[in-house]
């Protein structure tokens, strides 16, 4: 198939890529490079071994360029501005961005008679959720922020869009929590400035980039008393979108991609400093606003419709986050 992906500059976006080429499939991207740097097409080039079509562009402005030169069997919609904290401090940016972005692309393929549409969403959506593990049907609840607002009212355009239109495709893909990066060490995350997110902060405590880790909290109701979450190896994540685009013709479905096992923020510390023989000193201090205890996702529907499946754990997680951070110094802002 012919794909296009929206973000595709960005940490999720490039590994995709890299997998979708790998099944066969050819990619061309869009990126406004507002969070990433043309340089990681150049790696996911090196790493494929092919050529990829890229615009930079806006996702808010005049995207006929692109269709005029290529006609699409699906798209994956990745771009988005995501860091929570600033969606706060920024709302209209982040409304303005992750909405007026969507809404443009979609007239836009409709337009050109593309109506298979992948969304990347988030376990926020759950808000506080109502079940653990938490399957798909558990019911959407209150956002914590802007941006899981955004992610919450997309789906909900999504729906209506193909309530109204059953000729559209639509798979709602809801992220848990992504780390690791491709083996290589050629792509990964590169968050600028301080990390807001447990793995990029402890790959920089661990190069001593950062002097120690602040774990929020030590007395949520798990074992140890800190947070648990179900981290997913960016690949395997990756590879969730290559067996959703085998199931886009049957109107509107949503997943979980998660691996179904939480582990805490200590559990995480100490199997990075096994795996990889370094020290991540760290401090106990209070929770985070809006942080929940427990989140974990029940990723049986991926695998019985999707017939895929998280493989990597907890080590290659942390092996793989390491490397990526010891290969990508220049590449950090
Ligand atoms: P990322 O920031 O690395 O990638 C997003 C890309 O979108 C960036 O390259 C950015 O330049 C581009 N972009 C943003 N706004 C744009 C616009 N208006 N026009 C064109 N390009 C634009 O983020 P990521 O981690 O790869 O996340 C990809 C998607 O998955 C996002 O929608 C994010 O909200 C969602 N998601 C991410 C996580 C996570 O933990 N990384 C978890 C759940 C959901
Ligand atoms: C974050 C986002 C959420 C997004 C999810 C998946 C926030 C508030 N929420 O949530 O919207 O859907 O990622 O990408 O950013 N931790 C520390 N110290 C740190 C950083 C994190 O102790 O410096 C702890 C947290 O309290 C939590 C765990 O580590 O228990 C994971 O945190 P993080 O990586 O930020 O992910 P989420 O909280 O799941």
């Amino acid at each position: 198939m012919k794909i296009l992906l929206t973000g595709g500059a960005g940490y999720i976006g490039s590994h995709t890529t890299v997998e979708l080429i790998k099944a066969g499939h050819s990619v061309v991207v869009i990126d406004n490079l507002s969070n990433s740097s043309e340089d990681v097409i150049k790696r996911v080039e090196q790493i494929t071994n092919a050529e990829i079509p890229f615009y930079k562009l806006d996702l808010r402005d005049n995207l006929s360029c692109v269709f005029s030169e290529h006609a699409f069997d699906a798209c994956i919609h990745f771009a988005g501005l995501k860091a929570v904290g600033e969606s706060v401090s920024l709302p209209l940016r982040y409304y303005d961005n992750n909405l007026v972005s969507t809404l443009n692309l979609i007239k836009t393929l409709e337009a050109h008679n593309c109506k298979n549409i992948i969304f990347s969403s988030s376990a926020t959506v759950y808000g506080t959720p109502a079940e653990i593990p938490i399957t798909e049907q558990c019911p959407k609840g209150i956002c914590t922020n802007p941006y899981g607002w955004t992610k919450s009212i997309i789906e909900q355009i999504l729906t209506d869009l193909y309530k109204a239109d059953t000729s559209w495709n639509v798979i709602i893909l809801r992220y848990f929590n992504p780390v690791g990066a491709h083996q290589s060490g050629l792509i990964g995350e590169a968050p600028k400035g301080i990390p807001n997110n447990l793995i990029p902060y402890i790959t920089q405590v661990a190069s001593g980039r950062l002097d120690k880790l602040h774990i929020f909290g030590n007395d949520y109701e798990t074992p140890d008393g800190t947070g648990i979450r179900d981290y997913i190896h960016v690949v395997d994540l990756a590879r969730g979108h290559v067996a959703a685009l085998t199931a886009i013709k049957n109107g509107l479905s949503i997943y979980n991609l998660g691996t179904g096992r939480g582990y805490s923020v200590l559990e995480m510390v100490k199997t990075f400093e096994k795996v990889n023989s370094v020290k991540v000193p760290y401090i106990i201090e209070g929770r985070r606003a809006g942080d929940i205890g427990i989140c974990y996702s029940d990723p049986r529907k991926a695998m019985r419709e999707l017939a895929w499946r998280a493989d990597y754990g907890l080590e290659e997680m942390c092996r793989d986050s390491w490397n990526w951070e010891q290969n990508s110094r220049s590449v950090h802002v």
